[in-house]
Order: C-alpha cells, then structure tokens, then sequence
C-alpha cells in the first residue's frame, strides 16, 4: 500500500492497484473517479489508476509526498460488521495511546509543543472552537477547566464563532478541536481568532499535520488510528483524555495540581481504558433497550452538569444513525419545555451516574415517570438505583471520578449503534452526512 500526502491536508492513498483510501474512505471506496480539493487552491483527480494533482490554473502540478502512518489494519473491519462497532470496540486500545505519552513523562506543558509552557504562563482564559461531536468535547472540557484549573472556559460551535463580533481576549487560549483536522468551518474560526490577534492557539487533532493543526502554535495529536464511521467514537473519547490532560497542565501551570493531586489524576487516567473496557461488557444488556428503540419516533436524553454534553452526544449519536428524532436537554430544564413531550411513546435517557447532582437527577426522573414517560437510565455502581416498572437501569461497574464522562459516553454510543442496525440504515454512511466537511 502506497499512502501518499500531496502538500495538502487530505490523506491520500493507494491500495494494490485497487482501492483509494483517503480520510474519507468510505466515500472514495464507493467512487471510480473523485476529485479532491485542496490547500493553496490544488485539485487532486483520484482515479483507479492513480493520483493526479493540478494548480489552480489546471495546469498539472507534482507535489510533495509524504508516507502515511495510519495502518492497513485500521482500514479493515477485520470481524466486524460496521466500522462504527469496530472502533466503538477500539477505544481502549486508542485511549491507551493517547495516553502512554502523558503517563510516562506526567503532566507537563511540553505535550502541548515547545513553546507550550511561555503560552500557558501567559494566558487568562480558554476559547474552545470545535463542530458536531468535537464540540460536545469541549463543552464537557469546559467543566474540568473551571472547577480543576479554575481557569473561564467558553466553548462555542465554530460557524457561530467565525461571523460573530467577538470581543476578542488577547490573553485567551483559542483551543480547536477537529478529529479530521480538516472542518472548513472550524478553520475558518481559526483564521479569525488570528485575524482579531489572539495568537495563542492549541489544535487538538487525530490526523497528523492536518489543515488546522498546521495552522496553531500549540498541537496535541490525539491516537485514535484512522477514523472511519461517518459517526466519531473513538475520535471523541481520545479528544476527551486530552482535554482533561490539558486542564492539568494548565492547573500545574497555576499552581492548583499538587504533587498528590497530579498522582491520584493520572492513576484514573491509567485505570481509564479497563473502565471503558467493563463499559464495552454491558453491550448484551444494551441491545435489550435497542430492540425497544428501534420501533420509536423520537427519544429524550437528559444529564446534568459534566453529563449533560454525554447527554447532547448520545442524542447526536442517535439521530445520525438511526434517523430517531433525538433531543438533548440539561434536566433542570425539562418543566421549562420538554415535559410537554412526554408521554409513554417517547423513551426518555437518563445519564445519571453518582455526582454531586444526583439527586436532583433523581427528581428530574420523578417529574418524567409522573407523566407515565419511560425512563432508560445509565447509573455506575454507586448511583444506587433500583428497577421498577417503567425505569429501566444499566450500571457501568466502576465509578469513574472526573472522568465519567468518558466512560458514560461508551453506552450512548452502543445504544445507538445497536438501534440502527435494528432500522437495517446504512451505520457508517449515514444519508446526507460526511465524514469530514470541508465546505459550508
Ligand atoms: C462531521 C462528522 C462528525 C464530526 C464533525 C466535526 O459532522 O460527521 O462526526 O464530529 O464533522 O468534525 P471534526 O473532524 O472537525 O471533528
């Protein structure tokens, strides 16, 4: 296998004569003829028989090339059924390597590139740009940076931040996160965070050398492997570990991670992959429920506080997949609207592990169950709940401490999986969606 990249941003490759595999595969795979654009105005023309690269004039070019790292074997779905499932499958492996990096050296800025600990030492605030699953990301960073580094953290969806009058913060870290390195939009944020001279930028990416990441002062590659699946699994829990290895580099940074501190974190981050693993195990239990859903129109999921964005992604999750019409909200809002849609007819989420706002989660689910909705509950060993007619409970086996999101983003993940392929739609090419959207 040749894999070429042609001093653009697009991965670009060349399988026996046969196949091309780009960042996005599937896309290509299903092509005799596709045309790529490119940086700097180049146009690729991929063909079976090779790879073609002309300037903006249309005048052939030759470019440089640079040999890929991504494996042939995370191009296969070897025993799987999907890509999705197989990279669902996947994220213990991919979250142990983002991390083998951050437990073997322990926290410090140098992970986030050279100048990393000048930029840190020189900011007051965190932006967080990203689209679609990268910014349910951030939006759960956001409560790690506040309570853990204590530092303000926005987050924002890049194609709201790109045409806003934003009153820029020059002592802002601008964070963009992009699985594919390539979202034009998220980009676009980028240049006009540099155009309005916030110069302090981080790129969290998955693909090396990408548009975005070339274009910050500070990157951290997340090691998912190649992503596949229209719909981001392992690119979004790997995001999440780097995030939360970000907010204790800026804590260390602050003076608020003690010696203890940074040992106790970096041990969760180690148990991490097991605890996604025991999360993997409550598929069996999950393809109950997804029986259940499949036949339904519309679902409700419902967290609070560093859950509530597990709760938007497991909506997104759902929708993209299975076409479900799915609905996040933080719980504290249901009686300000989405009660009104509740009824025995539409499945209401919970993800409702033990924090510090259980209780009220709990209540929240009384509210539900009192207007006769039935409730899907994701608990963790200590959330001590019990089954009852209409609440239906799936405990994760460890309580995973600050990092729960990670682990409670795995059964949203299966649930949805599980439920589209109960619908027969197509799981990793979902209609009307793309893996990497490099237009507006
Ligand atoms: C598309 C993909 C999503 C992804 C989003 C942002 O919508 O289908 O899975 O979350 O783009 O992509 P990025 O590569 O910037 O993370």
């Amino acid at each position: 296998m040749t894999c070429a990249r042609i001093g653009c941003p697009l991965l670009i490759g060349l399988g026996e004569g046969e196949n091309f595999i780009a960042s996005d595969v599937s896309a290509v795979l299903a092509s005799t003829r596709r045309v790529v654009y490119l940086d700097e105005g180049d146009v690729a023309e991929l063909t079976r028989d090779g790879i073609r690269v002309f300037d903006r004039a249309g005048v052939p070019v030759e470019r440089e090339v640079h040999v890929s790292d991504v494996s042939l074997a995370s191009l296969e779905l070897g025993p799987y059924q999907h890509f999705m499932q197989k990279e669902i499958h996947e994220q213990p492996r991919a979250l142990a390597d983002t991390i083998e990096v951050i437990v073997n050296q322990g926290v410090t800025p140098a992970l986030f590139g050279e100048n990393a600990e000048q930029v840190f030492a020189d900011i007051d605030s965190v932006q967080i740009i990203a689209c679609g699953t990268s910014y349910y990301a951030g939006s759960v960073a956001r409560y790690w940076m506040e309570s853990i580094a204590k530092i303000p953290c926005n987050v924002e969806i890049a194609s709201e931040y790109r045409y806003r009058d934003v009153v820029a913060n020059p002592k802002s870290l601008i964070v963009t996160i992009s699985q594919s390195g390539e979202t034009l939009d998220t980009m676009e944020a980028l240049k006009r965070a540099k155009e309005l001279g916030l110069a302090n930028t981080l790129a969290i990416c998955n693909v090396q050398e990408s548009a975005i990441p070339r274009a910050s002062k500070l990157v951290f590659y997340t090691r998912a492997g190649a992503e596949i699946g229209v719909a981001s699994t392992k690119a979004f829990t790997t995001q999440l570990a780097a995030l939360f290895v970000l907010t204790l580099a800026l804590a260390k940074q602050r003076g608020l991670l003690s010696e203890e501190q940074e040992h106790a974190h970096l041990e969760s981050l180690r148990q991490l992959p097991g605890s996604v693993q025991h999360a993997l195990n409550l598929e069996p239990q999950i393809k109950l429920w997804a029986e259940r859903f499949a036949p339904k129109q519309h679902s409700l999921f419902l967290g609070r506080g560093i859950h509530y964005p597990i709760a938007l992604e497991g909506a997104l999750k759902l929708k993209e997949i299975s076409y479900i019409h799915a609905e996040a909200y933080p719980a504290g809002e249901l009686k300000h609207g989405p009660l009104a849609l509740v009824d025995a007819e539409m499945p209401v989420v919970v993800i409702a592990p033990n924090d510090s706002l259980l209780e009220k989660v709990k209540s929240n689910m009384q509210e539900v169950r009192a207007r006769g909705g039935e409730l899907y509950v994701f608990a963790d060993l200590d959330s001590h709940f019990a089954e009852s007619e209409g609440v239906h409970v799936i405990r994760t086996p460890r309580h995973a401490g600050v990092l729960s999101p990670v682990v409670h983003a795995i059964p949203v993940q299966l649930l949805a999986y599980n439920t589209a392929v109960m619908r027969g739609t197509d799981v990793d090419k979902p209609r009307n969606l793309a893996k990497s959207v490099t237009v507006e």
